[in-house]
């Protein structure tokens, strides 16, 4: 039996959502009370078990579930119900700037990150070449990153999540900002993660990306655990849900076609 870094079990997340929120203390206390609001679950008993060194893919509507789920894998959410347990250092790339102070340079910004992500200075300070180097960015490195662009600020924190060399890569939606030539270098650096045995989940609306990357995948819907099993079988199954709700029938995606004019 294959070794697990990620298990989940019967994990269950609740938020609540606000239909009448206060804005201020003194709202607060002429309404007297903190707000009106629903509370609903976002995640339903979620079991799965992602294998070591897997490519694991998390897919769905909007809504669904993915980010939070990764949350809880990354401890970031705490489960109202059920638990998650991992083999081995995590680094995550969660959300566009996470962890990153906006008046700070690029250059602070790694040290900050990392220093989040548990990894001393003197590591860092071995590492920082590579980590800029691999971010293309360099020119801006003692830029305060406010002035980044989406691109830039993902350059620099996928940079630094993939060189502290983790055992567990999470990796939400963020990578798609990021332009083509910095996307097949990290699909490069994936195949490289994944064969030095790092466990790699992704969440990502790119069928194509997450159907060349992944092995495993798993479908969610309504914070429920819809199907998972291998990426390829997966995606179609999703796809052809998608099709049968918009009333298209599903076609196999394309291949590209020759462009009809290309600048000099
Ligand atoms: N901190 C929060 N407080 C309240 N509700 C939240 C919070 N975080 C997520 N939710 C809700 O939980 C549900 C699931 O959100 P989540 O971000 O996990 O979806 P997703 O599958 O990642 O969607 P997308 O594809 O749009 O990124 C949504 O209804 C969202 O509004
Ligand atoms: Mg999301």
């Amino acid at each position: 039996m294959s070794e697990i870094a990620i298990q989940a079990t019967e994990v269950s997340k609740r938020f609540r959502i606000y239909h009448e929120r206060n804005q201020s203390i003194k709202a607060m206390v002429l309404r007297r009370r903190r707000g009106v609001y629903e509370e609903f679950w976002a995640l339903k008993d979620i079991s799965l078990e992602i294998p070591k060194a897997s490519t694991y893919g998390l897919i769905g509507e909007n809504g669904s579930g993915k980010s939070t789920l990764l949350k809880c894998f990354a401890k970031i959410l705490v489960p109202d119900g059920g638990s998650v347990s991992s083999k081995g250092s995590i680094s995550a790339l969660l959300e566009l700037g996470a962890g990153f102070h906006p008046e700070l340079s690029g250059r602070e910004n790694v040290f900050l990150n990392g220093a989040i992500l548990g990894i001393s200075s003197a590591e860092l300070n071995r590492k920082f070449d590579e980590i800029v180097d691999f971010s293309g960015i360099e020119r801006f490195i003692d830029t305060p990153v406010k002035n980044y662009s989406s691109g830039m600020y993902v350059r620099l924190g996928f940079s630094v999540a993939i060189n502290v060399s983790p055992d567990i890569l999470l990796v939400d939606e963020v990578l798609a900002v990021g332009d083509a030539e910095f996307q097949q270098r990290c699909a490069n650096k994936f195949q490289e993660l994944k064969s030095s045995g790092c466990t790699i989940v992704v969440v990502s609306h790119a069928m194509e990306m997450i159907k060349n990357l992944c092995d495993h995948a798993a479908w969610m819907e309504h914070g429920q655990l819809k199907a998972h099993g291998e990426a390829q079988d997966i995606i179609e199954m999703y796809l052809r849900q998608v099709a049968h709700n918009t009333g298209e029938p599903y076609v196999e995606p394309k291949p590209e076609p020759e462009p009809e004019h290309i600048a000099p």
